[in-house]
């Protein structure tokens, strides 16, 4: 039984223990996903690999890219699994690990979406990336509606109770989410959220704390948006990120790595030597960075579909070279791999919309799962990266 009621006010460790016990899921091993993609590349020529995370792994890095379990049940749901066995080691979990997903309503744990994520990712030897336990947005209406005590114990049994069904079966972690928003006028730069109204800033530490103490062997990072452009908004974002991490590491929160998301947009400036700079700091302070949900969006780039696909695939080329220069980034991952799925294609949320109606293209599968340019220029910017190497720590 996923779907669980609970009581408003139920202590901890109830909602713990009424989480246990309908955990029903086999251990993942945490090596056996980079095996697999190791496997498929051992002794083969790099040029004739077709599959981006066998690419990869020859190098050390992990690919993944974002997945919904939803795709499954749709007409194209097998093709959809086929790219993922074929492409990528590690799943992120677009939606099912959202509190609005497991907690529509305060009385109500869904575990449905996400039990059958993490089967998916066991069932086909994949890692998994958990996405994401605390996000000041995106967040259901009655989380809104709660006092100060409640917003921290919700924080406290949110944690704990995931961390508990799923514990062992996801390598990393973003604990919190994009923890920064400029425009909320906050010290800091922190975006403002129920946990940031009632908490302050320790909401962050907090939830590291706790989810180190509950998933003592999962990576955990803080995941955030935005860093990459070449204007005054990525300035913002980068210095202000850089402080926070500092503020924390300070105050020996249990931050293990950064994610920088990298939706990169046709119509922002870039200056990626400048952005690998950025991500150098990062790691010089010790910590692991990944690169948790690139894709393009190309609502501004003019023309056909050739010239389209052309500079989404230029862009993805420019952007790889820098960033995987740096040996120490550890993982690649995407939002979605086709354009079907990319939630750029879902007309709710407006983001992917161009002028001239077309469909957005910012994946390296189109819309019937073939490869497009965007697939080449990844798969040669991972021939051409150095191999990996670990983060000295300071
Ligand atoms: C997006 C999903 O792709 C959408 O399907 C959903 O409606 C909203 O969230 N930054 C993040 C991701 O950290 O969780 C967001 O994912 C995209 C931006």
């Amino acid at each position: 039984m996923a779907k669980q009621r609970i009581r408003r006010g139920v202590t901890r460790r109830t909602a713990l223990a009424s989480s246990a016990a309908s955990l029903a899921l086999a251990p993942l091993s945490i090596t056996s996903f980079a095996k697999s993609a190791h496997e498929r590349a051992e002794g083969t020529d790099s040029d004739s690999i077709d599959s981006l995370a066998a690419l990869a792994a020859q190098k050390g890095l992990a690919f993944g890219a974002s997945f919904a379990v939803h795709e499954l049940d749709r007409p194209y749901g097998e093709q959809y699994a086929d790219v993922y066995r074929r492409d990528v080691q590690l799943i992120t979990s677009e939606l099912c690990l959202k509190i609005p997903i497991l907690r529509p309503d305060a009385h109500v744990l869904d575990f449905a979406p996400a039990d059958r994520f993490f089967s998916f990712a066991s069932e086909n030897g994949l890692g998994v990336h958990g996405h994401t336990l605390i996000w000041d947005d995106y967040l259901p209406d009655w989380i809104k509606q709660l006092s100060g005590v409640e917003v921290d114990h919700l924080l406290n049994a949110h944690i704990l109770t995931v961390l508990e069904r799923y514990n062992g079966k996801a390598e990393t972690w973003d604990v919190v989410n994009e923890p920064i928003a400029p425009w909320d006028k906050n010290p800091g730069n922190l975006r403002q959220g129920p946990f940031y109204a009632h908490l302050g800033e320790d909401y962050i530490g907090k939830a590291f704390h706790l989810a180190r103490e509950f998933d003592p062997k999962a990576k955990l990072l803080l995941n955030e948006a935005q860093t990459e452009s070449a204007d005054e908004n990525g300035a913002t974002f980068r210095k202000s990120l850089l402080d926070l991490i500092k503020r924390q590491l300070d105050k020996g929160v249990p931050i293990d790595g950064i994610g920088l998301q990298c939706h990169l947009q046709s119509e922002r400036p870039y200056d990626f030597p400048r952005f690998a700079a950025f991500v150098r700091e990062i790691i010089d302070l010790g910590l692991d960075v990944q690169i948790t949900e690139l894709d393009v969006n190309d609502s501004a780039y003019p023309g056909s579909t050739t010239e389209r696909d052309t500079r989404v695939a230029n862009l993805y080329a420019q952007f790889l070279k820098e960033v995987l220069a740096l040996p120490e980034v550890s993982a690649l991952v995407l939002w979605q791999l086709s354009d079907r799925t990319s939630w750029m294609a879902d007309p709710g949320l407006k983001n992917g919309l161009r002028k001239d109606k077309k469909p957005s293209r910012p994946l390296p599968y189109d819309r019937a799962f073939e490869k497009k340019p965007a697939w080449y220029a990844i798969a040669d910017a991972l021939r051409a990266m150095p191999a990996r190497r670990p983060v000295r720590k300071t």
